[in-house]
């Protein structure tokens, strides 16, 4: 019979393990679920007595300040977590590696497999074992065959693939509210068994329909399937917004109109200055890896033209911006508005911000940056990796950190809107433009502002996919 699953352990304190498994303890007080970390400063923040917690998502602390102590825990001792849990969620990294065998495009699995062999070194008793980091298509299999190879005599291992959908900034709602869960595993009595198991841990608050029992490759392409459908999608209507500044269409009215068939539907469809985030990116490349092994090289091909879109709309904005201002930005002083990858997070993994500096500094401007929730550190950081070959003082003396929208755009030439947050609809643009240096631009490139209003002040202004 399925097993009634009592403790969780949750290796990997971050994005996903951190909100996923809160949401389970919030959900389920009959359930004790202790995350780990081999990152101390990570689990102390998690800990910490005024709630600050390592990651910014709306609703998280509420979620937190709930369960924390009474059925949710956080440590670092991911031994003692993995012996007494029935059932272990490894939510680990999983980056594109960057040296040896598919470097540039196959995923890092070294966390995947140092989290599984710990499980196979100290696990007294049986366990069900959940991918729930994102993961090429039959992973599983491995992490089987590295459990059954080391497990201790009596201890049973079953894996399940159940990925994860959510999105950062809304990642409390989804998880409260998903649009499904998908559960993957082996077809045969003890996979079922498992699944069940499971499954009955997410009916505590997620309707029967919506769970969605799957066999285990299914389960772990759907994954990148969906990251690769939804980043298509992006990359298509920024596609189109190239075609409507050169035409004067307007890629809102484009959207709206398309979206309105039913068979294509509304959302995800902002033309933006291009996706960012930890996972689209890696997960596409992932999937072109996966293909070109598989002997697929026109499917490896088709999918590898969403990231090269991607990065064709990251260039093109910055080469608009050059242009505009006259064919030259050395010397001048841009303002950039966000630097998060999306509103509502602190997250910067893969912002199109970063290559936008990047791309302003390398043309010797002046770039003062403002994000709400972005640490001063964290943008330092990004900017050392993204100009390697330059030392942060240099850099350090073309950029400076602004504490307002306001202050950002005091004496600049033009002001670059890089993240969509609320905070920068509600600027005072009349403001704004009496301390900037005439002619005053700004550059939308999250279809933010009122182009008519600013131009009306006095601004020029450009907005992605909009002709003049
Ligand atoms: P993250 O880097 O924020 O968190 C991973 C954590 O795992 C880190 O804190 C790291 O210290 C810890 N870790 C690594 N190896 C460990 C080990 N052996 N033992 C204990 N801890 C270990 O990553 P994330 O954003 O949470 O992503 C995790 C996975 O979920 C990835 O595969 C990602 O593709 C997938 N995913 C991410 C999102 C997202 O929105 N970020 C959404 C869906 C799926
Ligand atoms: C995305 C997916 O939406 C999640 O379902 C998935 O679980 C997650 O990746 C993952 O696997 O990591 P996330 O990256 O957090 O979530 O955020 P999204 O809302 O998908 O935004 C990604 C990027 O696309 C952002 O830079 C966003 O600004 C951009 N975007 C999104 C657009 O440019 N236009 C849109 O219409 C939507």
């Amino acid at each position: 019979p399925p097993v009634q699953v009592s403790k969780i352990c949750c290796i990997g304190a971050g994005y996903v393990g951190g909100p996923t498994c809160a949401v389970i303890a919030f959900k389920c007080p009959h359930i004790s679920v202790t995350i780990v970390d081999l990152n101390q400063a990570r689990i102390d923040a998690w800990n910490s007595s005024d709630f600050k917690l390592p990651i910014y998502e709306p609703g998280l602390v509420d979620v937190v300040k709930h369960a924390r102590g009474r059925n949710l825990f956080f440590s670092t001792d991911v031994d003692k977590a993995i012996q007494e849990a029935d059932l272990i969620f490894v939510s680990v990294n999983t980056p594109t590696k960057k040296s040896g065998v598919g470097a540039g495009f196959a995923a890092d699995l070294n966390y995947v497999e140092l989290a599984t062999r710990r499980i196979a070194a100290v696990a007294h008793s049986s366990k069900i074992v959940v991918e729930k980091s994102t993961v090429p298509c039959r992973t599983a299999e491995s992490m089987r065959t590295i459990l059954e190879a080391n497990s201790r005599p009596g201890c049973r291992f079953d894996i399940l693939s159940n990925p994860e959908f959510l999105a950062e900034g809304t990642a409390i709602e989804d998880l409260l509210a998903p649009d499904r869960v998908l559960i993957g595993s082996l077809q045969t009595p003890d996979g079922l068994n498992a699944c069940e198991s499971l499954a009955n841990v997410y009916a505590n608050w997620v309707p029967k329909e919506r769970v969605l029992t799957v066999g285990l490759w299914s389960s772990e392409l759907s994954k990148l399937a969906a990251n690769a459908m939804l980043a298509q999608r992006i990359s298509s209507i920024n596609a189109l917004s190239a075609i409507c500044e050169a035409t004067g269409a307007n890629i809102d009215e484009v959207a709206h109109a398309i979206g309105f068939d039913s068979r294509i539907g509304p959302k995800f469809l902002r033309a933006s200055v291009g996706f960012g985030g930890s996972c689209f990116q890696k997960d596409i490349l992932n999937l072109v890896y996966l293909s070109e092994s598989l002997h697929l090289p026109q499917v490896a091909a088709y999918w590898r033209q969403v990231v090269e879109m991607n990065e064709y709309q990251k260039s093109r904005f910055s080469k608009t911006v050059v242009d505009t201002l006259f064919n030259t930005i050395t010397g001048k002083h841009i303002a950039v508005l966000g630097f998060a990858f999306k509103a509502d997070t602190g997250d910067t993994r893969e912002s199109p911000a970063i290559s936008l500096v990047r791309d302003f500094l390398s043309e010797r401007a002046y770039v003062t940056i403002y994000d709400p929730q972005v640490e001063e550190a964290q943008i330092w950081l990004d900017l050392s990796e993204a100009c390697p070959l330059v030392p942060l003082e240099t850099i350090k003396k073309q950029v400076t950190i602004a504490s307002s929208a306001l202050d950002a755009c005091k004496n600049m030439e033009a002001v670059v809107i890089a993240t969509e947050w609320k905070e920068f609809r509600e600027i005072n643009w009349d403001s704004v433009y009496k301390n900037m240096n005439k002619p005053a631009f700004v550059f939308d490139g999250r279809m933010l502002v009122d182009a008519d209003a600013l131009r009306a002040i006095g601004f020029k202004v450009k907005v992605i996919g909009r002709g003049e």
